[in-house]
């Protein structure tokens, strides 16, 4: 398999050799292309040590009129056989100019005349990612196919904190493979519900009720439904997280709006996965205006959120319908609680006590708890993978369950 990655000039552009190192253990013939801006931050020697072949450095440089002549069309020929163009790290720079269509160098040339996927691993200053025209110029490149892989939050090379760092190598290499691998169209005529991130409570104008949730579970189920050929419903709490593409998103805030906006998508959904960690409790009759601090204790007192999952139970008829469980103890029990109070065909059990999996992390490690049969533990993995194999799982109960009607 040929890749080509792109280099673009940030701190990150060292984290690019180990992306081109973990894609040539994964068995891809790499190549590299490296903006002039990527030069400044390492060497080109060290991607050709790397992947043992040729990095190309810009259009015309250093060459006779020949080899220019020659140069001229080698953008055509990578494009012509390389079967991915990874972009990492792409800088803001690169996606105006990937957005606009400008091919100023061997990079953007290389990306108009690139037929095949492409996949973008951004990186930059939170500032700058957060910036507008940055949001717009990805959206519209995802509106067009482009994949990417989004980056993380933590402390940045210029001494923010927030979201803006490349996603560690290996994750964007998984995701190149799954890009390679041709797409199981197993999940055509579906149409998926799936609920992601977190809710929030008013608590006054300013102040809410929530959790840690990032929605990475929800949106990895939803990306990965759609590329199996599902129409994808993703009702979305607040999140940090673009919609994947090809995914009809509504965003909600409160556990009530996620009530609402399930039961409007209800009708047309022949499954339904409730990876959102939807708060418990909120306040009723929250005050207009903002609570002032007094010096003596205070209480409030908090009702009930409607169980969107419990409510889905009962009305659901021959939908598929799968509920999550985060627990910190007593999980597959806890699990199995849930999928008969809530009337659920299964319940992906997380246990969120756990350092590097679940809550926030790329990572999962996850039950699953059918009706009649043992667990099944998915040992860790990305969210990715886990959201595969959720899947896997969802279409097998359907056939079952078909099997079961009929008879
Ligand atoms: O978002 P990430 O950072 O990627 O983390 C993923 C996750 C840990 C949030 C996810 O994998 C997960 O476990 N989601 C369920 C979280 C949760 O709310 O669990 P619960 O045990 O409290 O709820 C059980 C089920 O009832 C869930 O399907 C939940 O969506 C649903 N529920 C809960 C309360 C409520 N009022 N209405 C509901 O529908």
């Amino acid at each position: 398999m040929n890749v080509v990655v792109g280099v673009g000039g940030g701190i990150a552009a060292y984290k690019a050799a180990e992306l081109a190192r973990a894609l040539g253990e994964r068995g891809c013939a790499v190549n590299t292309v490296m903006t002039r801006s990527a030069q400044e931050f390492v060497r080109p020697l060290t991607f050709a040590a790397l992947t043992g072949r040729k990095v190309i450095t810009d259009l015309f440089a250093d060459r006779s009129a020949d080899e220019v002549l020659a140069s001229s069309v080698e953008h055509i020929r990578v494009a012509r056989e390389n079967q991915l163009l990874i972009v990492a790290p792409a800088t803001a720079d690169l996606l105006a100019r990937f957005a606009n269509g400008l091919a100023d160098d061997f990079l953007t040339t290389l990306y108009l005349a690139f037929s095949g996927p492409v996949l973008i691993a951004p990186a930059m200053n939170a500032q700058m990612w957060n910036h507008p025209a940055t949001q717009a110029n990805l959206a519209l490149l995802k509106a067009r196919g482009v994949e990417v892989v989004e980056p993380g939050s933590g402390p940045l090379a210029c001494g923010e904190v927030g979201a803006g760092r490349l996603a560690e190598p290996g994750l964007i290499a998984e995701r190149a493979l799954a890009l390679l691998a041709p797409a199981r169209r197993d999940f055509e005529g579906e149409t998926v519900l799936i609920t992601a991130g977190p809710t929030q409570e008013a608590l006054d104008p300013v102040r809410f009720i929530s959790n840690r949730s990032s929605g990475k579970m929800g949106y990895a189920l939803a990306e990965d439904a759609a590329r199996r050929g599902a129409r994808v419903v993703l009702v979305s709490g607040p999140v940090n997280l673009a919609a994947p593409a090809g995914v009809e998103i509504v965003h909600v805030r409160s556990a009530a709006d996620m009530r609402n906006a399930v039961l409007e998508q209800l009708t047309a959904a022949t499954m339904v996965i409730k990876s959102a960690a939807v708060a418990d409790y909120y306040l009723e009759n929250a005050p207009p205006q903002k609570m002032k601090k007094a010096a003596m204790r205070m209480s409030i007192e908090l009702s009930p959120t409607p169980d969107i999952l419990a409510e889905v139970g009962r009305i659901k008829g021959d939908r598929l319908l799968i509920g999550f469980a985060a627990e910190t103890q007593n999980l597959a029990a806890e699990a199995r609680r849930k999928l008969e109070t809530k009337n659920a065909d299964m319940i992906v059990g997380n246990l969120v006590s756990q350092e590097g999996v679940g809550l926030e992390s790329d990572m999962n490690e996850v039950i699953l708890v059918r009706r009649g049969a043992d667990p099944l533990a998915l040992p860790k993995a990305t969210k990715r993978q886990i959201a595969t194999q959720i899947l896997d799982e969802a279409l097998r109960l359907r056939l079952a369950l078909h099997a079961v009607t009929r008879s």
